[in-house]
């Protein structure tokens, strides 16, 4: 960076659900030794805040508190609502349902925002999400959309199930996601899109290491690096 008040380095990762993006974001984070933000956890932990304090997830007046105030703490791979560790129902597929339902709110995205913004610490940030190339880091050193088919996104989350022991159905996980993929790309506020400025990376075909090895080089491309 050029100038001495610059603002850490941003890389945004925004696609769609069960698309690899979080792993790859989090293995390059950790390449760079950057700073690393799930922000679909955020949403997740809205979910499930809301659903523990009986609001329904289509009251956006009574959500849009608990999204501004959200007690949440992440610890490696352990999240923490309140103190108390709510890692497996924040993954669960029901929160990835419901985080698709409270994000349509626009009071709901407006209360995460600033929380978002605060992660981009030195030496640099690594953000997965949505919006996070349109709305929340839109002067990101590098975009990446990754995608990939919808058929290989529910056997990659099938497979992931049944390796942690859960039961899983192939045609339902694959009716959730056409479901959330319409949902999160159809909304009027911040929908899923991929910017002009944002390189596209199909990791249909590709493994974790191919996509993590793409924007790595694409990265230092961006800064020179030699
Ligand atoms: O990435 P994920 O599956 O954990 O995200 C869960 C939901 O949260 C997703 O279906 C839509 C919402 N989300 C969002 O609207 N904006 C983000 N930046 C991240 C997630």
């Amino acid at each position: 960076m050029s100038s001495t008040n610059a603002l850490p380095p941003v890389i945004a990762i925004d696609g769609p659900s069960a698309s690899g993006k979080g792993t790859v974001a989090q293995r390059v984070a950790g390449l760079l030794g950057y700073h690393y933000l799930d922000s679909g956890a955020l949403y997740r932990l809205v979910a499930v805040a809301a659903k523990r304090a009986g609001v329904a997830w289509d009251d956006e007046p009574a959500l849009a508190p608990i999204a501004a105030s959200l007690e949440a703490r992440f610890d490696g791979d352990e999240i923490y609502l309140n103190d108390a560790l709510v890692t497996a129902a924040v993954r669960s597929e029901e929160a990835g349902a419901g985080a698709s339902k409270v994000a349509v709110w626009p009071a709901v995205r407006a209360g995460l925002l600033a929380r978002q913004k605060a992660f981009r610490l030195a030496p640099g940030l690594v953000a997965d999400g949505r919006d996070m190339a349109t709305v929340v880091f839109p002067d990101a050193n590098l975009k990446i959309f990754l995608t990939a088919d919808v058929v290989t996104r529910a056997e990659r989350r099938h497979k992931q199930l049944i390796a942690k022991g859960m039961s899983a159905n192939i045609t339902i996980l694959l009716q959730d996601l056409q479901v959330r993929d319409e949902r999160d790309s159809q909304r009027s506020e911040a929908p899923l899109r991929k910017t002009n400025d944002a390189i596209l990376l199909d990791t249909t075909h590709l493994t974790i290491e191919a996509a993590v090895e793409f924007v790595m080089a694409r990265y230092k491309v961006v800064t020179k690096v030699p």
